[in-house]
């Protein structure tokens, strides 16, 4: 089954296409990161306008790098939600009209249920059932994934996400967008214990995070040092703030395996990228016994090849969730552990 996946939810731009039996078969993306990195993070209205300008290019680089003809495909996967309206309008609009030209049904995917699956992209890929740490931009997870598409929240933030974490401590420190990467690439010259930061809801028995109280920790160090924010002082706060936040996410994966008592953790989204919280985990999960499975870090982030997967793999286990091309909607809101039976574009 060969399947065209389209992303298009916020900032990346991206195509691939995966096929059931070969694997990743080609894939193409296009961050618009430089754009948005002017006004401090993502524009909802120029991230629409480049993801029309991008697409159709990267569908057909994609598709080039396959060796196969449009026609050759069973389905087509775009981003349904959640993300940015109209930047998801423009993928399913797309998609749509592939689909009514090439006469192909079209699957509607969960963007995070492909950050979840991605690390089935890799050569040694986990089984079901896992725990997943899903930390985004815009999400911070613990679930348990019984099975593909069995999905059950086990605590989530109640505030900011991991991602904003990073993002907003590095704004603080005058660090570009996105700044996690940013900021992980400064704390690796500074000492985390020079600065004593807050590890919110770490020692809480639930499984939620909350880490709208480091940023601001983070902020009022920056003012008591006023001009003397720059230098070490600042690598020295990143690397605090990246300590926190690993820290707080360390601990509550660790909590959340003990709860369910998976032997298969799975980390995945943007800041499962983020080398010291791998190297925690590392440290912490095999001497349990628990294997530990990272996506490739090119699967990490936004990416086609993740939704052309979780669209496959939507479609073998249940066929009828493909619908007809013509008819679409996005929802910029949509509930993971809700997906059970496929909701249809409409209904
Ligand atoms: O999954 P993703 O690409 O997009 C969303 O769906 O949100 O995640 C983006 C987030 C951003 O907040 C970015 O700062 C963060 O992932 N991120 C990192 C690293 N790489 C990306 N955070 C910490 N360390 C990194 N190396
Ligand atoms: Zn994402």
């Amino acid at each position: 089954m060969l399947v065209l996946g389209i992303e298009t939810s916020c900032d990346e731009t991206a195509a691939a296409l995966y096929d059931t039996r070969d694997g990743l078969l080609g894939h193409a993306l296009h961050s618009q990161v430089d754009m948005h990195q002017a006004y401090g993070g993502v524009v909802p209205e120029l991230a629409s306008r480049d993801h029309i300008r991008r697409l159709v290019p990267l569908i057909e680089a994609a598709r080039q790098q396959a060796g196969v003809s449009l026609q050759q495909l069973d389905a087509i996967a775009y981003t349904r939600g959640p993300g940015l309206a109209g930047a998801l309008l423009v993928g399913a609009g797309v998609a749509s009209a592939l689909g009514m030209a090439l006469g192909k049904p079209l699957i509607g995917v969960h963007h995070l249920e492909g950050h979840l699956l991605s690390p089935l992209l890799s050569a040694q890929p986990p089984d079901f059932p896992f725990l997943a740490l899903l930390v985004s931009g815009g999400h911070t997870m613990l679930l348990d994934v019984q099975d593909f598409g069995r999905y059950t929240l086990l605590g989530e933030t109640v505030d900011d996400a991991a991602g904003e974490a990073f993002d907003k401590s590095a704004k603080l420190l005058g660090l570009g967008y996105p700044g996690g990467p940013e900021l992980a690439r400064l704390a690796a010259t500074g000492n985390p214990r020079a600065f004593d930061l807050p590890r919110p809801k770490m020692h809480s028995p639930d499984l939620d995070f909350s880490f709208a109280g480091l940023k601001t920790a983070v902020l009022t160090r920056v003012r008591a040092l006023g001009a003397e924010a720059g230098g070490q002082h600042r690598a020295d706060l990143a690397a605090a703030a990246q300590d926190a936040i690993t820290d707080v996410l360390v601990h509550k994966t660790l909590r959340a395996q003990q709860a369910t008592g998976r032997n298969a953790v799975v980390v995945a989204g943007g800041v499962g990228a983020n080398r010291q919280l791998r190297a925690k985990l590392s440290a912490a999960l095999p001497q349990r016994g628990v294997r530990l499975f990272f996506p490739e870090l090119q699967w990490c982030g936004d990416n086609g090849a993740m939704i052309a997967l979780a669209g496959a793999m939507r479609l073998q286990h249940h066929p009828d969730s493909a619908h007809a091309a013509g008819a679409f909607d996005v929802l910029p809101r949509w509930d993971l552990t809700q997906l059970g039976p496929p909701p249809q574009p409409g209904g």
